[in-house]
Formats: C-alpha cells, sequence, structure tokens
C-alpha cells in the first residue's frame, strides 16, 4: 500500500512539475487556433525596387512564426511580371469597376480557426480586388479578426472598415499596418503588435 502511495506521489509530482516547469511551448497563449490569410505581390514594386518575396508575406511569416499561425496566401497569376506604373493602372481600373479576378485554388475551410488575421498591401486605398474575391467565399461568422497591411503612406486606409462591411458578424478589431519598405528590418514592430493583442 505504501508503495503503490509513494508511485502515485512521485507521478503527481512528475506530472506537476512539467506544467509549472515554465517550458510552455513557444506559440502557446490563449488565442485559440489562428491563420493569417493573406496576398503579397512580388516583382517590381514601389519604393522597394523588385523583390522576390512581397513585402506583406513577409509580415504574414513574421506572424506565423511568432504566433504559430497557419496560412493561407490568396494567389493569382494575372499580375506576374508586370512593372510598377501598369500595375497601378490595372489595379485602378479593377477597383473602380469593382472587378473580382479569381484566384488560384479553391477557399480554405477556416472552421477550424478562431482568430483569423488578414492582410495585404493597400492599392488604391484599400486591399487588391483579389481579396474581396475570396472574402465571399469564406465565412467568419463569430471570429476575432486582426487586418493588417504593408503600405507606403496610406497606413491601414479602408482595410479595417472594407473587413467590417465583408464579414459583419466577426469581431474584426484594430487593424496594423507598417511600411513596405520596412518590413525587412523592423521585424520588431510586428513582435510588439503582437504582444500588444496577447501573443
Ligand atoms: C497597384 C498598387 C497600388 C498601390 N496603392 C497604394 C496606396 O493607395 N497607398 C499606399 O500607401 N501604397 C500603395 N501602394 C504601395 C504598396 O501598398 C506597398 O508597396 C506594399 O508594401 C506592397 O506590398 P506587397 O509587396 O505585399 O504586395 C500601391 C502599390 C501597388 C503595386
Amino acid at each position: 500500500m505504501n508503495k503503490l502511495k509513494s508511485i502515485i506521489l512521485a507521478v503527481s509530482a512528475l506530472l506537476v512539475g512539467a506544467s509549472c516547469n515554465g517550458q510552455t511551448t513557444k506559440n502557446q497563449n490563449n488565442m485559440g487556433k489562428s491563420i493569417v490569410i493573406f496576398f503579397s505581390h512580388a516583382g517590381d514594386n514601389y519604393s522597394v525596387g523588385n523583390i522576390e518575396v512581397g513585402n506583406t508575406k513577409i509580415v504574414a511569416d513574421y506572424i506565423s512564426e511568432i504566433a504559430g499561425a497557419e496560412q493561407f496566401e490568396i494567389v493569382t497569376h494575372k499580375y506576374d511580371g508586370m512593372a510598377y506604373t501598369p500595375l497601378t493602372r490595372l489595379a485602378q481600373e479593377e477597383a473602380n469597376k469593382g472587378e473580382l479576378p479569381p484566384y488560384e485554388g479553391s477557399a480554405p475551410d477556416l472552421s477550424q480557426y478562431d482568430t483569423v488575421f488578414i492582410g495585404g498591401p493597400v492599392w488604391w486605398g484599400t486591399y487588391p480586388q483579389v481579396m474581396f474575391t475570396l472574402f465571399k467565399d469564406i465565412n467568419l461568422d463569430g471570429k476575432t479578426v486582426y487586418p493588417f497591411t504593408t503600405h507606403e503612406g496610406s497606413g491601414l486606409a479602408s482595410c479595417v472598415s472594407d473587413v467590417k462591411k465583408a464579414f459583419p458578424k466577426a469581431n474584426v478589431k484594430n487593424g496594423f499596418s507598417i511600411y513596405g519598405h520596412e518590413v525587412r528590418t523592423e521585424k520588431a514592430k510586428v513582435e510588439k503588435w503582437l504582444k500588444g493583442i496577447g501573443y
């Protein structure tokens, strides 16, 4: 009996030790399961020249690393290889006409996620139109949503209000924005934002 008691005590001590030794997994938090949905345009871009990895993708990668979020990248080949100026004209035309260019593949199943980060560059005062194509295909009812942008002066522009419009039943929080030309050197700003919201 005594032997059994001491085994139980030893096992309990081990279990308590395991949960109290401070070795929580790096991304443990109370925010539930999270995903970053983003669009980012590599290639010729404003201020940063011809880039292999888009500015917003760099921020999305920081979020995944820091918050343990999975990713869904909205991909279209419509703008591949375009120089910056013609791209701005095409994007303006799409925005004016409210065009919804198709994205590659199919919409993600978001049922398992509690928190959804939505990010993209500011194009003519809001997100690129292809993001709105995806917005029509996903349901964020009841989810916590953090919009973010990379930009060259417009900040969040109308992205947060446009996300609220697209997902009236989501809990859309304040957004985060960062200059595109800063993302490679200012990871600390992303860390600070995420820390501020509980990561
Ligand atoms: C078509 C187009 C339109 C843009 N419009 C704006 C704008 O209205 N406001 C702004 O601050 N930056 C604007 N930019 C700059 C981008 O928002 C910025 O470079 C961003 O970091 C690009 O992100 P990405 O590399 O992830 O695509 C525009 C860039 C492009 C290509």
